[in-house]
């Protein structure tokens, strides 16, 4: 092996800083060494870069609780593409932005603090959340979610009769509605607790739940699918429908003793605020459980099941949970169908919130 200069040691100290990897193992020199970060740790100077610009800092207050793609942010921001990726390209390589591709798209979030600058981040990431976003980029993530909900209403009006069919090719109903009958039966007093459906679509879960619980709330944002829930449900005088959007119930003061989302979220343009307005909508000690495809590659269920998110990963849907106060208490995956899998997830909001 060749000797290199010290000079082209430097250079390639910051260079493997630059992508991140640990310089313990690749520098030669143990006093090169001493002042590398822990791994998996952004340098300093490339974290302290990546917070001294006012852009990259609405950025990540903009992305708290937020994935959107770099056109979305362009249309937040009002800026061209060319004005931003420079960056994001600086946050991510800071670690304070992650990207998750969502078959041709790229998705950018805040990455949760971890490793040994975590308690230096999380205090970073508090103070820049102390300020609220400017009214500019309020308005402008509302149009974003304007056009992702449009997307998705569009395709439950045009297909509420197809839709079972093409869902069947993704997950068995039956499966997931089984598991999510197993995990609500294990609510104490089920017979008197109040629940809410949030998406129940076509309607067919609602008449296992309205045998087994006090009331039950279906609330959908189909008008469509709402008309074939209550052909399901006439019979049932404890089932009450309600059309409107889950989100729209943040700061609602109803409160449930069980939430369920069924292949819900993946249709939603802000599945984090779904899971908040979940979290708020529960009695102390209330559960939610959800039944969601794992994250998955198969573009074609866009076009062919109107999905707005490639399915999640068990770790972001538990992410968003915590934000809003619940806690992970089981999960259950199920056996694969045409490549995709199901989680059903049980949270139970933590009693002193
Ligand atoms: C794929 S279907 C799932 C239906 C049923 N839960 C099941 O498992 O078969 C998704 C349902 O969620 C509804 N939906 C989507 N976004 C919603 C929102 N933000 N608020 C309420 N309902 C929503 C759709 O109209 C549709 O009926």
């Amino acid at each position: 092996m060749t000797q290199k200069s010290p000079l082209l040691i430097h250079q390639n100290i910051l260079i493997n800083a630059w992508e991140g990897a640990s310089l313990r193992a690749m520098t030669p020199a143990a006093s090169l060494a001493s002042i590398a970060p822990a791994a998996g740790a952004p340098a300093l100077p490339i974290l302290f870069k990546a917070l001294g610009d006012e852009l990259r800092l609405q950025v990540l207050r903009l992305l708290k609780d937020e994935s959107l793609n770099v056109s979305e942010l362009c249309e937040v921001f009002q800026l061209k593409q060319s004005a931003l990726s420079h960056h994001l390209k600086i946050l991510v390589q800071a670690k304070l932005l992650g990207r998750k591709k969502e078959g041709t798209v790229t998705f950018y979030r805040r990455e949760v603090p971890e490793g040994a600058q975590e308690s230096l981040l999380a205090e970073v990431l508090r103070q820049i959340d102390t300020t609220a976003l400017s009214p500019l980029l309020q308005r402008g993530l509302l149009r974003v979610q304007a056009v992702r909900e449009q997307h998705s209403r569009a395709f439950f009006r045009d297909n509420s009769e197809r839709l079972r069919e093409q869902q069947e090719l993704i997950a068995s109903w039956e499966d997931y509605s089984n598991a999510t009958l197993h995990l609500l039966e294990r609510t104490d007093n089920l017979a008197d607790a109040s629940v809410l459906e949030i998406g129940p679509g076509d309607g067919s879960l609602l008449p296992a739940l309205a045998e087994r619980a006090g009331s039950v709330t279906g609330l959908d944002n189909s008008e469509e699918m709402l008309a074939l829930a209550k052909a399901r449900t006439l019979r049932f005088e404890n089932v009450v429908l309600v059309l409107g959007e889950a989100e729209g119930l943040l700061g609602d003061k109803r409160q449930f003793d069980v939430v369920i989302a069924n292949m819900v979220l993946h249709h939603t343009p802000d599945p984090a605020a779904m899971l908040r307005a979940a979290g708020q909508l529960l009695t102390p000690g209330g559960r939610v459980i959800i039944s969601e495809l794992c994250a998955h590659d198969q573009l074609w269920a866009r076009e062919h099941c109107g999905d707005l998110w490639l399915g999640f990963e068990a770790g972001q849907l538990s992410d968003w949970a915590h934000a809003a106060g619940l806690e992970n208490r089981a999960e259950l995956f199920l056996a694969q169908r045409n490549g995709f899998q199901i989680q059903v997830r049980l949270f139970q909001k933590q009693t002193n919130k």
